[in-house]
């Protein structure tokens, strides 16, 4: 990306980890990235690590950025946005990956006709592998999606979504790691109750969960081919799945998604 500069506004696990996305892609210099939070620390490990710009004030940070990243906690938005008022122009864009903030809240609070792009990542972004979904303002050119669509795709895979669609981005990609954390406990538990030692049960579900996730993504295959591979008539998957069938686990899920995506139509 030849002559951008990108502002990063707080710079915590995600704006770390797009930070690093993009200078192990080369897509960024360090020179150009400039980021501020309200925690020294964290700015002063930004530029050990990255040797990126660092700056305290919010405003300083944008003046002059071609990009801006909002990478702050979605209650602190209020407070970043209110003090950016007034200093993003129309010839940036805004990149919020700030949960349950709505564009027009953004385009609201900053005023003029400034290009707003609204990002649900999750936290596999952290290591590259981020599912990561877009919606794009209505001051937002094509230029603008590619530039966002080339930093997102430096800590993951990227779509583009409508925003009435990020509620259920939410409760699938968004929360989804924690359901696969937790199918990870859930089998390292039962392994314990088999008699395996606690060590062995957790170092197996998190290689089964890893190896399971890996050849999904590699696979031209679909999630369900590669379970029937895995399940030969009479045998032991076979036991354990009509177990899974007979606790309504498809149904659960949809329950359970259902939720959260409620959840996240009332906090938005
Ligand atoms: N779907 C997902 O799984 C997912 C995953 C990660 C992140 N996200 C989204 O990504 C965003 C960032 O999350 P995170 O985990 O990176 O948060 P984080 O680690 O808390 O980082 C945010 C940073 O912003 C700083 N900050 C707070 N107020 C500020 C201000 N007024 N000006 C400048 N900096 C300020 C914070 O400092 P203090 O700690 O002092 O407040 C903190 O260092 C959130 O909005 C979240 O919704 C979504």
């Amino acid at each position: 990306m030849k002559n951008k500069t990108v502002a990063v506004i707080g710079a915590g696990n995600m704006g770390r980890a797009l930070i690093g996305g993009w200078l192990k892609a080369g897509l960024v210099k360090a020179a150009d990235i400039r980021a501020s939070d309200a925690k020294p620390e964290a700015l002063a490990s930004l530029k050990k690590d990255f040797k990126v710009k660092t700056l305290e004030d919010n405003r300083a940070a944008v003046e002059g950025s071609s990009v801006v990243l909002l990478a702050v906690k979605p209650q602190n938005m209020a407070e970043v946005l209110a003090g950016l008022k007034g200093s993003v122009s129309s010839g940036q864009v805004v990149i919020s990956i700030a949960a349950g903030v709505r564009i027009e809240r953004i385009e609201q609070a900053l005023g003029g006709e400034v290009p707003v792009v609204r990002v649900m990542p999750n936290t596999p972004a952290l290591v590259g592998a981020g599912a990561m979904v877009y919606c794009a303002g209505r001051n937002v050119k094509p230029g603008h999606e590619k530039t966002v669509e080339l930093l997102l795709g430096a800590v993951g895979a990227v779509w583009k979504a409508d925003e009435e669609w990020m509620d259920a981005v939410t409760a699938l990609s968004g929360s989804g790691p924690a359901y696969v954390f937790n199918l990870a406990e859930n089998l390292a538990s039962a392994g314990l109750e088999l008699g395996l030692p606690a060590e062995l049960a957790e170092s197996l579900a998190r290689q089964t969960v890893y190896g399971a996730g890996l050849l999904l993504k590699q696979s031209s295959e679909s999630a369900a081919a590669l379970r029937e591979k895995v399940t030969s008539p009479g045998g032991t998957t076979a036991a354990a799945l009509s177990v899974l069938a007979e606790a309504g686990v498809p149904g659960i899920f949809k329950r359970a998604l259902s939720a959260a995506c409620r959840r996240s139509r009332e906090l938005s």
